[in-house]
């Protein structure tokens, strides 16, 4: 027993790794799980730990190996890698091998000229910080996580590359860069030795700009894997918003991310356009979604989020019907124009 909370010691699921999907990440022998579990919300000061201890427990238990986390995570940012820090020292650390774990830094996270964007100061020593609030000596990826207009890439890469040579990041990605700004990093990283790994950028049904912009094709060029985060669109993808904001939701004001503006008219009759198109596949609306993103070739795992179990158990089935036909992809592009 876990005497601080009465909870029976965790002891992963033999049956973890019978159903998950993984993928290699691009031109890599890594592969990630096709679902990955991200800690932007949910996991912070501000929520419950207990759930997000059985959130965090049941991905590992479906297969998943992916956990997604960034210095300002929250709120208030840092709290949910040190959320994370115990989760692992009291559930995850006989696991650490079986996980990716994966921070970020490049927004705003301490005041000063040295707390965000993208120079080598900034980078490293979040990074540090990072691994001090979660406890650990590496992490598996470590990205820059928003391109910085006013540092010369040469530095911000030189960063990730010292990352990896210090011993302090496996593998090294970015996160919001244009197809350009990814090609001309990974040839940076590329003269310094070091792979750039993966690409974290949005992608779904509501947003496709990464397919009209031509990430994907660099990405392929580059040998690099993707990771969609938002793929749910915050909820918006799952239905749950058709007939009115839910309480307890993200957009009831748990978050200042999604906006009650955002749920137009126009937003609901495409998801219930789209839900009746995943009845008939047999899938909630959520996996269907979820189905149609992990569906292009570069995508390595989609990125969730959840605020329960029962949204993470809904998310993974998806991995249960991912091919569509060429009549549904018409009909899809249809709804969506
Ligand atoms: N690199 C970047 O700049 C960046 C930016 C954003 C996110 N990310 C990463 O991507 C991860 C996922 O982003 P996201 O949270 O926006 O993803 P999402 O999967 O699009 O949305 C997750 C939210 O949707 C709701 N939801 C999920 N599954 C559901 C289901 N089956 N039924 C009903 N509601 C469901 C939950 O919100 P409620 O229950 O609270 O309504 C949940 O918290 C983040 O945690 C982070 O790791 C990265």
């Amino acid at each position: 027993m876990d005497r601080q909370n009465d909870i029976p010691r965790y002891t992963a699921d033999e049956s973890r790794y019978d159903t998950m999907q993984y993928r290699y990440c691009g031109k890599s022998g890594l592969k990630l799980s096709a679902v990955s579990l991200g800690y932007w919300h949910n996991f912070g000061t501000y929520d419950v730990y207990e759930n997000a201890r059985a959130v965090t427990r049941r991905a590992f238990d479906l297969g998943i190996t992916v956990f997604d986390l960034a210095n300002n995570y929250g709120p208030p940012a840092g709290s949910a890698e040190e959320t994370f820090g115990r989760l692992m020292r009291e559930d995850m650390h006989p696991y650490r091998d079986e996980m990716v774990i994966t921070t970020k830094a490049g927004y705003h996270m301490w005041p000063g000229p040295y707390g965000d964007f993208g120079s080598r100061k900034y980078l490293l020593a979040s990074l540090d910080q990072s691994l001090k609030r979660m406890g650990l000596d590496y992490v598996d990826i470590f990205y820059h996580h928003r391109m910085d207009p006013n540092t010369p890439l040469e530095e911000t890469m030189g960063a990730l590359a010292q990352a990896v040579k210090s011993g302090k990041a496996l593998y090294v990605g970015i996160s919001n860069y244009s197809p350009e700004k990814a090609l001309e990093a990974s040839r940076l990283l590329a003269d310094m030795g070091v792979h750039c790994l993966i690409c974290q950028s949005r992608y779904n049904l509501l947003d496709r700009k990464v397919e009209r912009d031509g990430l994907f094709g660099a990405l392929e060029q580059a040998g690099m894997g993707m990771t969609a985060f938002s793929p749910l669109a915050q909820g918006l993808l799952t239905g749950k918003y058709n007939n009115g904001i839910p309480e307890d939701s993200r957009a009831a004001g748990r978050s200042a991310f999604l906006k009650k503006d955002n749920i137009t008219p126009e937003v609901i009759r495409k998801v219930t356009a789209l839900g009746k198109i995943a009845a008939r596949r047999g899938q909630t609306t959520a996996q269907f979604a979820l189905s149609w993103v992990l569906r292009q070739p570069v995508m390595t795992s989609v990125l969730i989020g959840a605020s329960r179990v029962s949204q993470l158990e809904d998310n993974v089935a998806a991995l249960n019907r991912l091919d569509f036909s060429e009549e549904e992809i018409r009909e899809i592009d249809e709804i969506l124009k």
